[in-house]
């Protein structure tokens, strides 16, 4: 055994045992005649001590020790004259007797501490020496726990976990497939999986009434701070349920995770429509943290000459309490944040309500005290609070106007990381149009069920029919989404047809599922969960690359085995791909 105990497991009660523990040394301190070296591994940190008196052999070896050295130290534990609080094993240290170095190490590229002195590329690029911090040791901790948590709620309520291939044909989810070219199949492609939707449907055909899965998706797709090219969802359907059931046994899950975890009861997770998300708050995410919610104004601007409301399909606004006081500097910063491309506003229109009850508007030449009193009563605004409105056509200007309402509730220090505010957005609408093309796509994706009393409408109007859809939203994110899927031969047709398959693309690429709605599908419904999010979340960050082991950068490449990389022509042509020199 090259250890008897772990660098975090050492206390007082083990003053005068013989051990051997094993480690990366984090630091070396030469003092003259005492050499101290900090050995941790991911447990902890123990104290080495070395005595010039005692071995003077073994303490010059100590020192010539470098940083991330691999070593075994045998020794004595002994109780530390100068006792370290901040250390769980502070109270003693090993008096050494031999030393074992495993292997060097050359100076590593960035300190390996809490902070660190290295940026995100080189941590990257160096994905293993990064790990050893405790900041991802922590994230990696609470992703098992929080897997083993999964596991163990979904299989008290009868669900079992099945695996489902990764080299299948495309499932569409909205992004683009990766696809691996078959050799054995000259010409053909496999694509991996965006999500297992179609087998966790066939599983419900298949009578395994209670499915999950903890499985990585493939979506090649532009990248954010929470997307990956490769993520991980939890992977859940169930037969025999509605809507209503679905949501209380996952909601039950969340639950459980926040008890587990956090210590934390949540009440019951309100439900909020799509429409009123998006009329509220302008997403269909909204962080429900904090108030700040949208004031639409057309009735109380329009007409009063003044061009920019005149002529907008839409004039709203949000109240940002408290912060009538904020400097010239600061609403100038405000009106180059919504002008930014990604927000794309023309401009922002503010008032304050003075302490004295007075206004001062950007566009007192159009708007006199009283008017603004009518906007003041529309916002319910109080003396100090500061008025923010943008005007456009309606679905663009609630999308502004979402990104200024979370950016100022941000700095008005109204999102906490510490405060959860679930809901359930519910009553999705089944398809969404494109602007230009004016061909309708799935907004969730094609297998999802249109509301029964709505199925009268999806030739008419599809624009206006519902779906049995749903997502999970905390904190303005979005954990999880689903619905009840469609299990009807006819029905199935009918919605691949609206979106603009032919019988036959329709039959060559879900044949397999169509087919199987023949002999006996039930009534089925799922959700799928961003584990990869959950645990961010819960971790308090917004990247979820420092809740995965060896996550990709933000052009969807792995820095440290440097992927996407070329192969060979001879693969290339096993693969019956054009060989480049010959192109
Ligand atoms: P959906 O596409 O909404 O639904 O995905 C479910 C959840 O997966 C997470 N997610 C991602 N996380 C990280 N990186 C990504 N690129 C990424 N894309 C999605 C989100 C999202 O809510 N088959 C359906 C589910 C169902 O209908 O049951 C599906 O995949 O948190």
């Amino acid at each position: 055994m090259h250890r008897s105990h772990t660098c975090g497991e050492l206390r007082i009660e083990n003053v005068g045992q013989e051990v051997n523990l094993a480690g990366w040394v984090q630091r070396t301190r030469d003092m003259g005649g005492m050499t101290f070296v900090d050995l941790r591994d991911r447990y902890g940190i123990t104290q080495l001590s070395f005595s010039i008196d005692e071995n003077e052999k073994l303490c010059s070896k100590a020192r010539k020790l470098g940083r991330e050295f691999v070593v075994k130290a045998t020794g004595k534990v002994v109780e530390r004259e100068s006792k370290n609080p901040k250390l769980e094993t502070g109270d003693v240290e090993i008096l050494v007797t031999s030393l074992k170095v495993f292997s060097p190490s050359e100076v590593p590229p960035f300190t390996i501490e809490d902070e660190t002195d290295g940026g995100e590329e080189l941590r990257m690029r160096y994905r293993y020496l990064d790990l050893r911090r405790k900041p991802l040791l922590k994230n990696l901790k609470l992703r098992h726990q929080l897997a083993l948590e999964t596991r163990k709620f979904l299989d008290q309520n009868e669900f079992m976990e099945i695996e489902t291939p990764y080299l299948i044909k495309s499932t569409p989810e909205g992004a683009r497939d990766f696809v691996v070219p078959s050799r054995m199949h000259g010409g053909e492609f496999y694509a991996l999986p965006q999500s297992p939707q179609t087998f966790k449907q066939l599983l419900m055909i298949g009578g395994y009434d209670r499915y999950f899965q903890i499985v990585r998706c493939f979506r090649d797709e532009d990248l954010r701070a929470d997307r990956q090219p490769e993520f991980t969802q939890i992977d859940c359907e169930m037969a025999f349920v509605e809507q209503e059931d679905v949501l209380q046994t996952f909601e039950g899950l969340m639950k459980h995770f926040f008890k587990e975890i956090k210590g934390v009861d949540l009440p019951e997770f309100p439900r909020m429509t799509y429409a009123d998300a998006m009329a509220r708050f302008g997403s269909d995410k909204p962080d429900t943290r904090f108030g700040m919610e949208f004031v639409e104004l057309n009735d109380t601007v329009q007409k009063k000459g003044f061009k920019v409301f005149d002529d907008a399909e839409l004039v709203v606004g949000v109240c940002a309490e408290g912060a009538a006081g904020w400097s010239r500097k600061q609403l100038d910063a405000l009106t180059d944040f919504v002008r930014r491309p990604q927000v794309g506003a023309q401009g922002l229109i503010y008032c304050k309500h003075n302490e004295d009850g007075t206004f001062k508007s950007s566009v007192d030449k159009f708007f006199d005290q009283n008017q603004l009193n009518s906007w003041a009563s529309k916002f319910d605004s109080k003396p100090g609070d500061l008025m923010l409105v943008l005007a456009g056509p309606t679905n663009k200007v609630r999308k502004q106007l979402n990104e200024l309402r979370l950016y100022v509730g941000g700095e008005l220090g109204l999102r906490n990381p510490d405060e959860y505010s679930p809901l359930w957005v519910v009553d999705f609408p089944l398809f969404e149009q494109d602007e230009e093309t004016g061909d309708f796509h799935a907004m969730h994706h094609p297998f999802t069920s249109p509301k029964a009393d709505q199925m009268g409408f999806l030739e008419s109007s599809p624009g206006s029919v519902n779906a049995n859809a749903y997502d999970m939203v905390i904190n303005g994110v979005e954990l999880g989404g689903g619905s009840i899927r469609i299990h009807d031969e006819e029905l199935q047709k009918q919605m691949f047809r609206i979106l603009g398959f032919s019988d036959e693309e329709a039959k060559a690429q879900f044949g397999f599922l169509m087919g199987a709605f023949k002999y006996g599908a039930p009534p089925h419904g799922g959700i799928a969960f961003g584990f990869d999010r959950i645990a961010a979340l819960f971790g308090g960050t917004d990247s979820i690359r420092d809740y995965i082991a060896f996550p990709k950068n933000n052009a969807g490449r792995d820095l440290m085995i440097d992927s996407p990389s070329e192969i060979s022509d001879e693969q290339l042509k096993e693969l019956h791909l054009q060989v480049k020199s010959e192109s």
